[in-house]
């Protein structure tokens, strides 16, 4: 099928390389220039495993990209929306750039076309562009509007979008269920899967994945409700962390025996420095904002976003607890992002912490793999950036993890001992077994377990260790 992006942002690029694999001949089209004179470069402008080999493989034929939205459309069948919907003052997403490109579209269509709204946004986006699209003068007979929501995570996106959970098609006419389905066909009766250059197969992925049918309100509500689902779980056990702190628990033996019911699950029960990125702080506030407006006041989506900056804060604490003063402390800082496997640091914790360190007077020596050029740019210039982990260490009063990039759960615990001034790690994203730790001569501190010291461990967290015969130094779920 002949297929349009907008927008080449983590949704637009990602979806539209996949189509391409899927074997579509996709447009992508995008308004930045110079993200489109990037991509015609044959670089991505985003950190994303197998993104850069289905550039490399499609670009040129079954991929395109352009600045010509009326073309685009033109030559499509479907035109997927995928432009930004940031946040506005009031929490509300802002949807100008989806009106813009949905008059720009209307200005277009020539036959019979589907427009699918891929963007996060609030219930009744569709419906709004419809409406606009009449008001311009189109034939109502000459095209439709749907919801396609997009559950790719950042750093996985490329499998999240080819082994999806679900696919959700909110259409609202049988016409354009029917194009979707083709669409999505080559994933849903399973023959891309069987190809032998198919992106390898993720360990949880069930295919083919099965396509659910709703109205297009109810597509719209499903991605809001999913990611504020998400961000509740991760909120809800940061508070049950804060109580594990409190009364000496441990909150990776809660975690165990809560996510153990399958009706919970363990997966998205991490506690840590708080959620970050593009999706979950915009899309909590932005339902927030939709309750609102339809006469439901979701006060525990406030909770939500409470819980979620007090997370932040208690780290804050921890550092001083453990550092005292803070003024003029060398801190090695490891991860920028606002999780491991992107470069992305919109909404990230990690920066908020840097930033809030700095106010303190700390001098900060940081390490990311992937988002420093990133940070650079966002952060003063008085921090300095390191070319590895133990760079970023050396010399150091104390040393912070606050991304889960798997490579920081593998240190050289030897070294890095030596390597610091002091040997103190506190860690946002429990990346290590406290007992390990200070078996290796650390004062560590993690977050919803007890701190430890070199000189003992506290009992609750040798007796879970020694339960489970755990050898290895990190562990994380
Ligand atoms: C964004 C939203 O944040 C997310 O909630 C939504 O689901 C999809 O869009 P992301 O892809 O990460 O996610 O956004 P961003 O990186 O900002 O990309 C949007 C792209 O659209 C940019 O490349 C921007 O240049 C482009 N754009 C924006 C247009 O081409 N035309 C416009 O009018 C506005
Ligand atoms: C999220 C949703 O998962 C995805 O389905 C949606 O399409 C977009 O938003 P993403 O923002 O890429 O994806 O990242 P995700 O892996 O969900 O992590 C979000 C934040 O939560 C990160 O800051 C991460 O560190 C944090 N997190 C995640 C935790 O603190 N604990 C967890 O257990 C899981």
């Amino acid at each position: 099928m002949r297929i349009a992006l907008v927008g080449s942002g983590y949704v637009g690029l990602v979806a539209g390389a996949c189509f391409a694999d899927l074997g579509h001949q996709v447009v992508v089209v995008d308004n930045d220039q110079a993200k489109l004179d990037a991509l015609n470069q044959g670089r991505a402008p985003i950190h994303e495993k197998f993104l850069p080999e289905l550039l490399s493989r499609h670009r040129g034929s079954r991929l395109e990209f352009s600045a010509n939205l009326q073309e685009a459309v033109r030559a499509s069948e479907v035109i997927f929306v995928a432009v930004g919907t940031p946040p506005m003052e009031s929490g509300e997403a802002d949807l100008s750039f989806v009106e813009s490109v949905a008059i720009e579209i209307s200005g277009a269509l020539g036959g019979y076309k589907l427009i699918v709204e891929k963007s996060t946004v609030p219930v009744y986006t569709s419906e709004w562009v419809r409406k606009v699209i009449l008001r311009n003068g189109t034939d109502p007979a000459c095209f439709d509007v749907a919801s396609n929501p997009e559950f790719l995570r950042e750093g996985t996106a490329v499998a999240d979008f080819l082994f999806p959970d679900r696919i959700v098609i909110g259409c609202d006419s049988e016409r354009s269920a029917a194009v979707l389905r083709q669409v999505y066909a080559p994933m849903t009766d399973g023959s891309y899967y069987q190809r032998p250059d198919a992106i390898p197969q993720p360990d949880r992925a069930s295919v083919p994945p099965p396509i659910l049918v709703t109205s297009s309100k109810s597509a719209e509500l499903i991605k809001h409700a999913s990611n504020s689902f998400l961000a509740m779980k991760i909120s809800f056990i940061n508070a049950v962390a804060s109580i594990c702190e409190t009364v000496g628990a441990d909150v990776s033996q809660v975690c165990q025996g809560v996510g153990a019911d399958s009706r919970i699950g363990r997966r998205f029960l991490n506690p840590g420095i708080g959620y970050g990125g593009s999706c979950f702080p915009k899309d909590v506030l932005a339902f927030r904002a939709v309750a609102r407006e339809c006469g439901y006041d979701f006060r525990l989506l406030d909770e939500v976003m409470h819980i979620n900056e007090e997370q932040r804060t208690r780290f804050l604490r921890k550092v001083r607890s453990a550092l005292w003063t803070l003024r003029g402390k060398s801190l090695g800082v490891l991860g920028l992002a606002f999780k491991g496997g992107t470069d992305d640091i919109r909404e990230s914790p990690a920066i908020f912490l840097v930033q809030a360190l700095l106010q303190e007077g700390c001098r900060i020596t940081a390490y990311d793999p992937a988002a420093m050029e990133r940070a650079q740019e966002a952060i003063p210039s008085n921090i300095k950036f390191a070319n590895s982990a133990y760079e970023a260490a050396n010399g150091a009063d104390a040393l912070l993890i606050l991304t889960e990039w798997e490579e920081f759960a593998q240190l050289d615990l030897n070294r890095l001992n030596q390597i610091l001034k002091y040997p103190i790690v506190i860690d946002g994203r429990n990346m290590y077994d406290p007992e390990v730790m200070a078996a290796h001569g650390f004062t560590y501190y993690s977050v919803g377990r007890a701190a430890c010291h070199p000189d003992g461990v506290s009992s609750s967290v040798l007796r879970y260790s020694e339960k489970n015969g755990e050898k290895n130094g990190a562990k994380r779920a």
